[in-house]
């Protein structure tokens, strides 16, 4: 099929911009939508999970007799006995296939009993030996055992240049070069992962807490060898993923495994939070050195942004924290690098805007020091320097407007009373700021999705696709694209997902999943009226894919848009709040203010914790993560969130999809820490380039 000349949209909308309540909320609070782990299955068993108590090594013995001896205990499994999977492409899922350790916590074996409490007394039986190696697991610039890798997350390259920094930054008449850090941080959804795996004569299913069911399809039928019709993956509502369920981790693989042990019974397990502090992802310490050059107008001539992560040595992930740099300001030399060390660590993976998260703290808070070097109002600094075109590329913009938003928000929060001068606002002890910082975030599209519309039975339409609503509001935002895309009421459209019984759908990542999915089902909804008209008969049925967008090689397609931050510094203590938070964005149309505003204002609250409160301290002794739960590893909650508001421009992109539509799921985390941080210095005049805000920063 020829794509077609130019992206064709849904202009008159009707639903899409509604407000409308979620439609799984009622099932949800009052308890009946099923989640991975209550998914109603015939007498289950339990897993429960073996992990490695050192970092490097391998297994030198395991003896399981006192738990195989248990009451209860149905099966232990280790790389002794346990099946033979298919492929280790991703070494990650390679898992009990043989004795060596890479990571402390990875899997080293199973129980599988009739109770959770048996199977966790027979695990605490199973004795196991090592034969210990050292490990390194510690992130330092010094390394000499940085590589470039070949490419990044999201498949950019590794670095970028253009013109010549170096002579840029020699002739510049302001220059910056600092260095900035942020530490390891964990994805905590609310629900943890979990899996119920069940075999059936040569056939798996798995109820999973997952943010694909046909990613993890796919994975699977690689990893156990087998053709992918003969998995079914099911995930009908999910606790939140962040990333962490974007990809399947061992813990999937373990039960399916185990549950071999057992056909026909299904095998439930649910990762304890500790648990979720090693096995399913988290983000990478950055080590971020930010140079800048500027003329005498404020004008930037030279950006160069040096990224140091770290990844693990069974599989590569590039947190690629330097992308941003390469669109955000104009500046004719610009050079981006990435450099990783491979340690004895857990693998690293998607954590809300990878990259962008980490790489528009360090970016954000170098162009509030640059503004203020170049003697210059921050948000001027930053109009001053936006470029017309994307600089990389040279492809105009599908709807940059960071100006907008940055004027916008300068005029509700009151920037114009603001007195530049840091560490003179003060009141009871408290001292005051203001801060502003930008935020940017792709429009991906990635092929393959595909919907189904069918017509009745009764006077509604069912509209298949097997996406996933991690609790974004995908459920609702994709009924009234459905709704606008067959030209009927939204309580005609009867909406399936969440089950690979469905069409192909893409991941919900890169918050491109309304962008993939909705096209799918404007596709399919055009290609029903075409097909059965506008009174179809029942039962009349069409299956179509997403077309490609033909506008995606044209334009550069991005969203942005603009934090304020207010915030008060104890002078004696260091202690600090964030009393006031406004984020206004470029981000297409959006389909439902309801569930929008959501996403946004999670986001922004996800970057307040970034911000003050998320660290994970690991200990290079023994190679974990020490503060493994919520008692000690600190997410922002209602006390740490005052007035934090979300707003947005009137906008419709004409060439991102169908719907006018951007991605908004992590955008709103993007530059949000950067405003907070660019804040405090204005508070307290103490410049802080490492998070997270502790209050020891502010008691030099
Ligand atoms: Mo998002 S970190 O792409 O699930």
């Amino acid at each position: 099929m020829n794509a077609p000349d130019r992206i064709d949209s849904l202009l008159e909308p009707h639903a899409i911009g509604m407000p409308l309540e979620r439609i799984e909320g009622q099932a949800k609070v009052t308890g009946t939508a099923p989640y991975a782990f209550e998914h109603p299955v015939g007498t289950p068993l339990y897993l429960r999970a073996l992990q490695a108590t050192i970092a490097r090594g391998r297994v030198s013995a395991v003896d399981v007799s006192a738990a195989q001896a248990l009451a209860g205990v149905v099966a232990v499994i280790t790389h002794e006995n346990a099946p033979r999977l298919a492929s280790d492409d991703d070494k990650e899922l390679w898992v009990l296939q043989s004795d060596e350790v890479h990571f402390r916590g990875q899997f080293v074996g199973a129980v599988v009993a009739e109770t959770p409490e048996v199977a966790r007394q027979a695990a605490d039986l199973v004795r196991v030996q090592y034969a210990e190696q050292p490990h390194d697991v510690t992130l330092r610039a010094d390394r000499d055992d940085l590589y470039t890798p070949e490419k990044v997350n999201g498949g950019s390259p590794a670095d970028t240049a253009e013109g010549d920094v170096d002579e840029a930054l020699r002739r510049a008449s302001i220059t910056l070069d600092q260095t900035y850090t942020t530490p390891m941080e964990h994805n905590n959804p609310m629900e943890p992962h979990t899996t119920v795996a069940l075999w059936e004569d040569g056939t798996l299913t798995l109820y999973d807490s997952t943010q694909g069911v046909h990613a993890v399809r796919t994975k699977l039928a690689t990893v156990f060898g087998l053709a992918p019709e003969r998995i079914r993956v099911s995930a009908t509502h999910v606790g939140g993923g962040f990333g962490s369920k974007g990809v399947p981790h061992a813990h999937v693989v373990l039960a399916a495994l185990a549950a071999q042990a057992a056909p026909g019974r299904p095998v439930k397990f649910a990762l304890t939070r500790q648990q979720m502090f090693c096995l399913v992802g988290y983000r990478t310490p950055t080590i971020q050195r930010l140079r800048l050059g500027a003329d005498e107008q404020g004008r930037l001539t030279a950006i160069v942004h040096d990224v140091i992560v770290q990844t693990s040595r069974i599989k590569q992930f590039t947190e690629q924290a330097a992308v941003p740099s390469r669109v955000m300001y104009a500046a004719r030399n610009r050079r981006t690098t990435h450099r990783l060390a491979a340690l004895d660590v857990p693998v690293p993976s998607w954590m809300r805007a990878p990259g962008e998260a980490p790489g528009m703290f360090a970016g954000e808070v170098a162009m509030d020091e640059m503004a203020i070097a170049c003697g210059l109002d921050p948000i001027e600094f930053r109009i001053r320097n936006d470029p017309e075109k994307d600089p990389e590329t040279g492809h105009p913009w599908s709807g940059r407007n960071l100006i907008g938003c940055l004027r916008e928000g300068a005029r509700r929060f009151g920037w114009d009373r603001r007195d530049p001068t840091p560490g003179i606002r003060r009141h009871n002890g408290w001292l005051s700021g203001t801060g502003v910082a930008s935020a940017t975030y792709p429009c991906f599209s990635q092929a393959g999705s595909a919907a189904s519309i069918q017509y009745g039975p009764g006077e509604h339409y069912a509209v298949r696709i097997g996406a996933v609503d991690i609790g974004t509001g995908s459920w609702t935002a994709l009924t009234q694209i459905a709704a606008d895309a067959l030209d009927c009421p939204v309580a005609a459209i009867r909406l399936e997902i969440g089950d690979t019984r469905l069409p192909f759908a893409t991941v919900e990542g890169g918050s491109m999943g309304i962008t993939c999915w909705g096209s799918a089902i404007v596709a399919a909804a055009r290609a029903f009226r075409e097909e059965h008209g506008a009174q179809p008969a029942e039962g009349a049925q069409t299956t179509a894919a997403m077309q490609e967008n033909p506008d995606s090689k044209r334009f550069s397609l991005h969203s942005f848009g603009a934090h304020f931050a207010e915030v008060h510094v104890h002078a004696d203590t260091g202690e600090i709040r964030v009393p006031r938070m406004l984020g206004v964005f470029s981000a297409g149309r959006i389909i439902n203010p309801r569930t929008a505003r959501s996403q946004f204002i999670g986001g922004m609250t996800m970057g307040v914790s970034m911000a003050l409160l998320e660290v994970s301290i690991m200990d290079p002794r023994f190679g974990h993560v020490v503060n493994h739960d919520f008692a000690e590893y600190h997410i922002a909650s209602n006390a740490d969130i005052a007035d934090l508001d979300a707003i947005w421009l009137d906008e419709h992109d004409a060439h991102a999809n169908p719907m006018g539509s951007r991605g908004i799921g992590e955008i709103g985390i993007v530059g949000a820490a950067a405003a907070i941080v660019n804040a405090a210095w204005h508070a307290t005049g103490i410049r802080v380039r490492e998070l997270p805000l502790t209050p020891d920063k502010f008691l030099s």
